[in-house]
């Protein structure tokens, strides 16, 4: 018997790509970008920052692709919990809009690399028009890291995988806890609050765990429609981020044309592609909106479009609506991305497999992007 002992063979740890390596890494990666950082006894973060959270009150969130997806998430958790303004850009857009920035703003550049260059561009500009800033970074040294004035290092270990995923579980993760200690700084996240959202921060390795036993279902669904030409993903508030970037992972990898939306978008036009060769992925996860959504689930139905629920567990409302449904575990509802980006990992993934794409190398794309 012929034994493959090559290095890149070991290096995957026996999984067939790095990318599914790494999704099932990611309650590992959540559990060191978290741990021993959370105070729950405190009721606070530790984050080791210089930056004095008093001082800044408005936040620019600047990155590119996937980290800008992670960012986004973050904007609802700071405002949510800190209730500080944040604005969102791409770094690429940032840059060149000549943004209103004062001592009083923070700017913070999510990257995995820490030397996608639109980003550390956007990030100098920032800087030179007076913010704070901080980098929200996976690599360790890289060039962000060196302008910045301080760090919250994301520790998701080295990504190979050109379609990022670990990273982008370890920057949710970052950004709850920024959102956390911006909270507790400014007096706007009580301390109750704060104990019992670090409890749910501190179960979310297992449930990220939970939620990767649903990959023989993905691929099963992944089977029925890899066929298909286009594919839409809709999601509502904190869960808008999770459609883009369930779309950008099935576009980067499997090559299907997939669009996101914010739920609510869908009747402003897009309603008009549906039709019963669409598949229509919902993030329905349990949260203040869920009715909303659920509309928006009939809506497409109406039209005889295919719907993939992914749905919080022990929800059988949802099962009644959708041709699919995915379940993941219950969490506090600005968690939900976190659970709920997995499935969309693995459909991703699944689909590229079976269209036999490559899936680590995916045409025309590099893992990080150093030129404008
Ligand atoms: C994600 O799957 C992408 N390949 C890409 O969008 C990436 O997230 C983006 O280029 C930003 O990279 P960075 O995090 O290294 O800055």
């Amino acid at each position: 018997v012929e034994v493959d002992w090559s290095l890149e063979a070991a290096e995957k740890g026996g999984h067939p790509h790095y990318m599914l390596k790494e999704i099932y890494e990611q309650p590992r990666v959540l559990e060191n970008t978290l741990g021993g950082r959370l105070h729950e006894e405190h009721a606070n973060v530790e984050l080791d920052l210089n930056l004095d959270p008093a001082r800044y009150d408005r936040v620019h969130v600047i990155a590119c692709g996937t980290a800008y997806y992670a960012g986004w998430v973050g904007k609802y958790l700071i405002e949510s919990l800190a209730r500080i303004p944040v604005e969102i850009d791409v770094a690429s857009e940032y840059r060149y809009r000549d943004p209103v920035v004062d001592g009083r703003t923070l700017a913070v550049a999510i990257s995995q690399s820490g030397e996608t260059i639109d980003t550390l561009e956007a990030l100098r500009e920032a800087k030179r028009k007076g913010a704070g800033t901080l980098g929200v970074i996976n690599a360790k040294g890289s060039s962000i890291t060196r302008e910045v004035d301080d760090t919250l290092y994301i520790h998701a270990g080295p990504e190979i995988g050109v379609a990022s995923t670990k990273a982008y579980m370890a920057m949710l993760g970052a950004m709850a806890m920024l959102a956390v200690w911006l909270g507790r700084a400014r007096g706007t996240l009580a301390e109750a609050d704060a104990k019992e959202f670090l409890g749910e921060l501190r179960k979310l390795p297992r449930l990220v765990e939970q939620a990767l036993e649903q990959r023989a279902h993905v691929a099963h669904i992944a089977e029925k429609y890899h066929q298909a030409a286009d594919y839409l993903f809709l999601g509502r508030h904190i869960q808008a981020p999770t459609a883009y970037e369930g779309a950008l992972k099935l576009k980067e990898i499997s090559y299907i044309h997939a669009e996101a939306y914010p739920a609510g978008e869908m009747k402003h036009g897009p309603i008009a592609l549906i039709d019963e060769r669409l598949p229509v992925v919902v993030l329905t996860t349990d949260s203040p909106f869920y009715e909303k959504t659920l509309s928006n689930i009939q809506e497409v139905r109406a039209r005889g479009g295919r719907v993939i629920a992914v749905a919080t567990e022990g929800d059988s409302e949802a099962r009644r609506f959708a041709q699919d449904v995915i379940y993941v575990p219950r969490t506090h509802h600005l968690l939900a991305p976190v659970v709920s980006v997995v499935p969309l990992q693995l459909l991703a993934y699944e689909t590229a497999v079976l269209l036999g794409r490559d899936v680590d190398q995916p045409r025309n794309l590099a893992k990080s992007v150093t030129v404008e």
